[in-house]
């Protein structure tokens, strides 16, 4: 019989890209740079799936040019924004995510961005390049404090519990704002309710406690973001939330750039109104170099690198071929977005 024909838009980790070779055959896009908007319209031309990154934004025009034949979409990344998940299911095709696997990656990042922001660790760098170290000094480069801070976690899902869990190792107090989240039951929805936890669900122990989204913001000295962006999301961290952080307050965002309205957090920095800010993520990527949040030194920015670990990046390809090679045999995806699709008969 044979093989599917797939579109692979990018030299993913040789763990998945193995094996959509031996189960397809692959069109893989070879360049360093993602296909463009033609080149994608043109490869995804009659194809069984597409295994895509977080760079292609697949829509109705893109699943129409792929034809009645696509079975699968396979997001080389857990956020799935880049893909219009409606239309998808429209059209009866499931889409594929990479939950989990990432998260302590992601995690991590998101720590070592805020003790980065935090204590000025690369102003510092720079500074003792420059060749500007003279001596040891009372109050040179002075950060914040880590110790009994309070860390306000935004979006109490998987990458948030886990930034949770690595505060507890520096005794600070966690506060969270998740939508799905109240007094009587303190954990986020989508995940299981108090009554039917029978073990011990990752967060159980975790002295995180639920609050508004107002009272987050007043109260703590950090607040890290980990929500999904959607239309309500979208520009959350606006003037007025910005302006309800502390003076010294250290925001960091690794969820999606368009999460924050980049001029709002610019004339927040600019004007040391919140202490520094650390993103991962920007609106647009790549950030512009004429970005006005490269003149401020308030302000960390890193290349949406918060999942590129080696075993992040070998799972994440690992997972989406995975989630690939099931819907081409019209097997249920290990992880499905939609899997309302299943429903439909
Ligand atoms: P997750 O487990 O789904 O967690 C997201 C949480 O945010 C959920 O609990 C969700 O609640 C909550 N949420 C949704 N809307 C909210 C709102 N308006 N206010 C507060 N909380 C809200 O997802 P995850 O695995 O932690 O990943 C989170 C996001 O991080 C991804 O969507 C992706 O965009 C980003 N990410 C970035 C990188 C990177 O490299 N920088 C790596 C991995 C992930 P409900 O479930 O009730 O909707
Ligand atoms: C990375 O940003 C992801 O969503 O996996």
């Amino acid at each position: 019989m044979a093989k599917p024909k797939v579109f692979v838009t990018r030299i993913i980790r040789d763990k998945g890209l193995d094996l959509v070779k031996e189960a397809c055959l692959a069109d893989i896009w070879l360049e360093e740079l993602p296909p463009s908007r033609g080149a994608l319209l043109e490869h995804v031309r009659g194809v069984d799936g597409l295994l895509c990154l977080l760079t292609d934004r697949i829509d109705a025009e893109v699943l129409d040019a792929a034809g009645p034949g696509l079975k699968v979409i396979s997001n080389h990344a857990v956020g799935f924004d880049n893909i219009d998940v409606a239309a998808a299911t429209e059209r009866g095709i499931p889409v594929g995510n990479t939950p989990g696997i990432l998260t302590d990656a992601t995690a991590d990042m998101a720590f070592a961005l805020m003790m980065a922001a935090g204590r000025r660790v690369v102003e510092a760098e720079k500074f003792l390049r420059a060749g500007k170290w003279k001596t040891w000094g009372p109050s040179l480069l002075l950060g914040v404090d880590f110790a009994k801070a309070t860390l306000g976690i935004v979006g109490f899902g998987r990458i948030g519990q886990a930034v949770a869990r690595r505060a507890t190792g520096f005794d600070m107090r966690i506060l969270y704002y998740d939508p799905g989240a109240s007094a009587s039951n303190p954990y986020p929805s989508g995940t299981v309710s108090t009554t039917e936890i029978s073990s011990p669900p990752p967060w159980a122990g975790l002295p995180a406690v639920s609050t508004d989204l107002d009272t987050l913001l007043r109260e703590s000295d950090f607040v890290s973001i980990h929500v999904p962006l959607t239309p309500e999301t979208r520009h959350m961290v606006d003037a007025d939330f910005l302006s309800k952080l502390k003076p010294n307050a250290v925001l960091v965002n690794t969820s999606r750039g368009a999460v924050v309205d980049q001029s709002a957090l610019y004339e927040t920095l600019k004007e040391r109104r919140i202490f520094a800010a650390a993103l991962d993520v920007t609106d647009p990527e790549p950030l512009p170099m004429d970005s006005p949040l490269l003149e401020l030194e308030n302000c960390l920015i890193v290349p949406h690198i918060a999942s590129a670990s080696l075993q992040s990046r070998d799972m994440m390809a690992f997972l989406s071929a995975k989630n690939l090679i099931a819907g081409l045999n019209g097997e249920k995806l290990p992880h499905c977005v939609n899997s309302e699709v299943y429903e439909k008969g």
